[in-house]
């Protein structure tokens, strides 16, 4: 008999601390998509709801905190707002709090970055992808850009633009696919014996 096998843990790092961020907004959708996999463990690191320090004023308790889920997740999605022609410093000090040697060391990662400008977040997750892979993140290719953001969700969140709705739930698929093949092929197998015996 088979024995039960663990999610596969996927942790997000939102990298907006702006109440009703469009980051949060972005993410609320990968959740949901992920959420249709119940072998799935999705949980979103807020650096709104944390208290982390900037290097030499010490290592919170969340920052011990959010070190082990990174530790501990099969994969990350970095999620950051374009600020300034770069990733944000809120999604820098959640990296910046993620140990040295990092946490993200050999982690599978996905980008995806959220712009009000029509280029979108290019330079923000050019930036993040030299930072990811610096710290020995497995940084994938095609990092998910969304343009003129302000246009894609309402105040509330909702959805206004199914298209780039898409675009963004891939990052969960993408990610998924990756994992599968390449970091759990016996947790793949398993659930493929599983899905046949049905
Ligand atoms: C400090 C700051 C800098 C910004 N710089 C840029 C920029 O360089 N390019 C751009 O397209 N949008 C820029 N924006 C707009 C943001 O991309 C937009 O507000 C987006 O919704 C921010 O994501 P958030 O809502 O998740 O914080 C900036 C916004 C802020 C607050």
């Amino acid at each position: 008999m088979l024995s039960s096998p663990r999610s596969l843990r996927i942790v997000a790092i939102q990298g907006s601390a702006r109440p009703n961020n469009n980051t949060a907004k972005a993410l609320a959708l990968v959740e949901s998509q992920f959420s249709q996999n119940a072998d799935i463990d999705f949980s979103i690191i807020n650096p709104a709801e944390l208290t982390l320090h900037v290097p030499g004023f010490g290592v919170s308790e969340d920052a011990r905190n959010v070190q082990k889920m990174v530790k501990e997740a099969d994969g990350i999605i970095l999620a950051t707002p374009e600020y300034h022609g770069s990733y944000s410093s809120t999604i820098k000090l959640v990296i910046d709090n993620l140990g040295f040697p990092s946490a993200l060391a050999g982690k599978p990662i996905a980008l995806l970055g959220v712009a009000s400008g029509s280029i979108g977040a290019i330079k923000a997750l050019e930036h993040l992808r030299s930072v990811a892979s610096h710290v020995g993140g497995i940084v994938f290719p095609g990092p998910i850009s969304v343009a003129r953001v302000n246009t894609v969700f309402d105040e509330e969140g909702r959805l206004l633009d199914e298209a780039t709705g898409n675009l963004v739930r891939s990052v969960a698929d993408r990610l998924m696919d990756y994992i599968q093949r390449h970091i759990c092929p016996a947790h793949t197998l398993e659930q493929l014996v599983r899905a046949s015996a049905i």
